[in-house]
């Protein structure tokens, strides 16, 4: 048995919650979460996106988009970009000063996130989590009923090391694991066109297999996606959007209508 598990809430009018972590830092989860949060809202999906990185918030540079959000009474009304609707420390605390806030007041700040925030009818919120298992990724997940998360790793071992560490955490808590997904998987040599393999190559495919979860695919490290989330203007936000972010994008869907219909089927045996 994990930790003791407390209520967790759903969120009203939220249909998917999922979260993005990883357990080493810098490996993408924010310009994962950015750039999905980007696609399934090109694909017709209503998605907002929670920054949970209170230290660090970087969706708001990486969205182009840093303004004082309205208050309706008690509600905050999120900002919205390339069609996403967004919350954010950021948009609380601008500038480089930095937050120093512990325990309860970080429980505090992430139940007010959740709830209340002006989220309305969402087909998908996803939660940008800070790196590794600690207080705020403990929060959260014990707060809200997540749909589940999506682990986020490169294919060096020391990343996938910590990724494990993060997969277990979700599990302890009963978060179910909708897929793993490799970033900075290879970098394309610019002139013969072949995958250069820094960091290993298929590590994340075969960490996934040995611990039963979904693989749900693998990004090029790519300039371009630097780029975009340093300008404000994610690569998938750009023209015909970027095929690799969709296609996981459609996985990701596809893995949470079958992890929503899994807990409704235990709801119904547990009855
Ligand atoms: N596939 C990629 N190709 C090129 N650059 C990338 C790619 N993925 C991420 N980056 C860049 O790597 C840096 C770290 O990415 P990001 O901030 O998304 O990681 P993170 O996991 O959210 O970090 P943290 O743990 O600090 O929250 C950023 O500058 C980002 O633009
Ligand atoms: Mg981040």
């Amino acid at each position: 048995m994990g930790p003791q598990q407390p209520q967790k809430q759903p969120i009203p009018g939220v249909k998917n919650l999922i979260a993005v972590g990883s357990g080493k830092g810098g490996v993408g989860k924010t310009t994962l979460s950015v750039n999905l949060a980007i696609s399934l809202a090109r694909l017709g999906m209503r998605t907002g996106l929670l920054d949970a990185d209170v230290y660090g918030p970087n969706v708001p540079l990486m969205m182009g988009i840093n303004e004082a959000p309205r208050a309706i009474g008690e509600r905050i009304v999120p900002l919205e970009s390339y069609g996403v609707k967004l919350m954010s420390m950021g948009f609380l605390n601008p500038g480089d000063k930095a937050l120093i806030w512990r325990g309860p007041r970080l429980h505090g700040v992430m139940s007010q996130f959740l709830f209340s925030v002006e989220w309305g009818e969402l087909d998908y919120l996803l939660i940008d989590l800070p790196p590794g298992t600690g207080d705020v990724q403990l929060s959260l997940i014990q707060t809200a009923a997540m749909t589940g998360a999506v682990v986020v790793t490169t294919p060096s071992e020391v990343a996938l090391e910590d990724a494990r560490k993060a997969i277990d955490m979700f599990q302890q808590v009963r978060v179910p694991i909708l897929g793993m997904i490799e970033n900075m998987s290879y970098l394309e040599h610019p002139e013969l066109k072949t995958p250069l393999d820094l960091f290993g190559r298929g590590g994340g495919k075969r960490a996934a297999q040995a611990m039963g979860v979904a693989f749900l695919g693998e990004l090029a490290l790519d300039p371009q996606i630097r780029i975009g989330g340093d300008t404000g203007k994610p690569v998938s936000s750009q023209g015909k959007g970027n095929s690799a972010f969709e296609e996981i994008a459609k996985r990701l869907m596809a893995r949470s209508d079958e992890a929503r219909g899994a807990r409704k089927t235990t709801i119904v045996m547990e009855e």
